[in-house]
């Protein structure tokens, strides 16, 4: 196997000079304003050594990434009456499409896409006031990454809040299908909060490893999960993950990966590594461009699809 130093350097360096870049979001107004020259990279291993490359230390938007681990506390506040409200397909639709969910009577596709995530965080909001319910999360992000700064950028939150007029038409639209318990406005308070949360590639490392750790948190030796929701959760993301891109993605670099509109991609290699991602462009699936490259890079060069070396 290569040194995965010499191949996180030069992944690096090829990026730094590819021209094709993606675009940056520009539909919630502070996400537009990031920097498209950024890109960062963190590897943790099983063994617990930590690789970085690039701006892996700089916080960004984690966006649907936070997904992945509202969906982990959801499923811990509920176990599986939640797939009563949320199905496990791939949706082969746009993450914010509102057509599919009336033919399916207001049940989301999967957890992943924006629908399927507001009827998560609905979950994870029910008993409790909004700001605890935004508080558990947080905590939960600080806990898994072993970090007690990591806050929710404000100003992202404040310019979601006031353009996110699909996510209120899904929540809305849920809403009269009997599908979200709360009002709809504090539902999507916490969502909206809850991905704009800011955090590195190193963070987001370090939280994703209990996915590749058959949902163990090695830092802690604490079970985040067990064995058998550790590796369901890796097959939505899979799955579901990277949207109507999802194939493309499973096809390219073939392991569970989930991706954000700040640009973030988190990828598990089951067994081995858990590893973060970060250029803010994205492509026509609203996927990071050169995130994905990277990765798939990184596979290719370590072994590491899960379809084998
Ligand atoms: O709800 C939204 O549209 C955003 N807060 C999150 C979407 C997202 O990250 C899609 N991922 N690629």
């Amino acid at each position: 196997m290569p040194e995965i130093v010499a191949v996180l350097a030069e992944i690096a360096d090829q990026m730094a000079r590819e021209s094709e870049r993606g675009r940056v979001a520009s539909y919630i107004p502070q996400l537009a304003r990031v920097d498209p020259k950024k890109f960062g990279i963190a590897v943790v291993t099983a063994e617990g050594a930590v690789h970085v490359a690039g701006d892996a230390e700089e916080p960004f938007s984690i966006q649907s990434i936070s997904k992945v681990f509202t969906l982990t506390l959801a499923l811990g506040r509920v176990g599986d009456t939640l797939w009563r409200r949320v199905g496990r397909e791939p949706s082969g639709n746009a993450f914010n499409s509102i057509a599919q969910l009336e033919r399916e009577n207001g049940v989301p596709r999967n957890p992943f896409i924006n629908a399927g995530a507001i009827v998560v965080t609905d979950v994870v909001l029910s008993g409790h006031p909004p700001k605890e319910a935004l508080g558990d999360i947080v905590q939960f992000m600080r806990f898994l990454a072993g970090n007690e700064e990591i806050v929710v950028d404000k100003a992202v939150a404040q310019s979601e809040t006031a353009t996110g007029y699909r996510n209120v038409a899904l929540a809305n639209y849920m809403k009269a299908f009997g599908n979200i318990e709360n009002p709809p406005e504090m539902t999507l308070g916490v969502y909206f909060h809850q991905c704009a949360i800011a955090m590195s590639c190193r963070d987001l490392a370090h939280a994703g490893r209990f996915l590749a750790e058959d949902g163990h948190h090695p830092a802690t030796r604490r079970r985040v999960v067990s064995r058998e929701r550790a590796r369901r959760i890796n097959a939505l993301m899979l799955m579901c993950g990277h949207y109507d891109g999802s194939g493309d993605f499973a096809f390219k670099v073939g392991i569970p990966g989930k991706s954000g509109v700040g640009g973030g991609i988190l990828g598990i290699v089951p067994g081995e590594a858990s590893i973060c991602v970060w250029s803010p462009g994205l492509n026509a699936t609203g996927n990071s461009h050169l995130g994905s490259l990277a990765l798939e890079r990184l596979t290719k060069a370590m072994g590491w699809s899960v379809f084998g070396a």
